[in-house]
């Protein structure tokens, strides 16, 4: 049974990642601080595959308690989702985004060598990318330089990944380039669960129809779109777990040293406008937005190109916007609005 450390186990997209892993056979453990998550995802967890996971509350930053863990566990591979990731926040406080997501990063790779770890799983974002000069995305489009704190992270990590698996004898790796996750598990055991007002589309969209938010705004519609509302790759976050399993398994495939990159999207892009649109018709919520000024910050259009994906993982996604939409509402439905 091949052990898997999953940083930020608890999160969304680590949570669900948990999930799968247990279904295709791995064992997970998990490390969480729960600054972007809640404990109650454990007994989520345990709903759906019916067992307990070993859990370790505390940072990747703590090299003790990694230490402990390595210790007390054989960790064969690592999932690395424990990062801060709001934009906006990044920019406000860029130092402890540098130091949770860059000097966390080194601290894990550290032990992961100390520790023989061979593979090596770090997520990463579209953000790398900032506006795209050609639509669908390719991964040789440029990096262009970060609009970001939490950009900048990205590409740091990245380049850290790469060179620390380069130099390594055990440790093959590979950084996933997530575009916009959305949804939930279908059983609505688990999903997104954001601290405070929700910055993303989706969950403000969920919330704002489960009557918690007010005043659903679509940053701007005078964009250079179809609609005029800025287009995303909205991919459901079951798919984007999966995709953690094909990644594993790829790596296992190659040698120590080896390093590469892929996109995680649907290769689809959707403008805001119809995500309130699909949200609407799959649910039959009615929602009241208005449009408002442009997000700074915010990029005009972008989705993936999914071939080197397919080709390199065997892997590419089978759930709709409508799907991920659908979940996503399930999922809101079970929630409890925080006093
Ligand atoms: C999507 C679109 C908004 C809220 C973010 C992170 C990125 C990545 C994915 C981690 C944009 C519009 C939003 C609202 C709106 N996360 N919008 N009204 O900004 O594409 O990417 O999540 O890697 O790093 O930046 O996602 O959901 O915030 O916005 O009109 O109330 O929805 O303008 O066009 P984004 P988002």
């Amino acid at each position: 049974m091949k052990n898997i450390l999953v940083t930020g186990g608890c999160g969304f997209i680590g949570s669900h990642t948990v999930v799968e892993l247990i279904g295709a056979g791995y064992e997970p453990i998990i490390i969480d601080n729960f600054s972007n998550s809640e404990r109650s995802v454990l007994d989520g967890i345990k709903k759906i595959t019916g067992r307990s996971v070993a859990f370790y509350e505390g940072s990747v930053e703590d090299k003790k308690l990694l230490t402990k863990i390595f210790n007390e566990h054989q960790i064969e591979g690592i999932i690395h989702f424990a990062a801060y990731k709001a934009v906006d926040e990044s920019v406000k406080k860029p130092l402890m985004y540098y130091e949770n997501n860059v000097s966390g990063l080194v601290t894990l790779l550290q032990a992961a060598e100390e520790h023989h770890v061979t593979s090596f799983v770090f997520s990463s974002s579209c953000t790398v990318y900032g506006e795209p000069d050609h639509l669908p995305i390719t991964e040789v489009s440029p990096v262009k330089p970060a609009v970001s704190p939490y950009g900048a992270t990205k590409q740091t990590g990245e380049i850290i990944t790469r060179d620390t698996a380069h130099a390594s004898q055990n440790l093959r790796a590979i950084a996933l380039r997530y575009f916009n996750p959305i949804g939930a598990h279908p059983s609505a055991a688990i999903g997104e669960l954001p601290h405070g007002v929700p910055a993303n589309l989706v969950p403000f969209v969920t919330q704002a129809a489960a009557g918690w938010r007010k005043g659903l705004t679509v940053y701007g519609n005078d964009y250079d779109t179809p609609d005029g509302s800025n287009v995303r790759d909205y991919i459901h976050v079951v798919d984007l777990a999966l995709a953690h399993i094909k990644a594993l398994e790829h790596i296992a495939r190659r040698s120590p040293g080896f390093y590469d990159f892929c996109n995680c999207g649907t290769g689809r892009g959707s403008s805001v406008l119809e995500v309130i649109k699909t949200f609407e018709d799959v649910t039959g919520q009615k929602l009241t937005y208005h449009i408002g000024p442009r997000r700074p910050g915010d990029i005009v259009q972008i989705y993936a190109s999914v071939d080197k994906a397919k080709a390199m993982l065997g892997w590419e996604t089978t759930r709709s916007l409508a799907e991920g939409l659908e979940d996503a509402w399930r999922w809101q439905q079970t929630l409890t609005k925080p006093s």
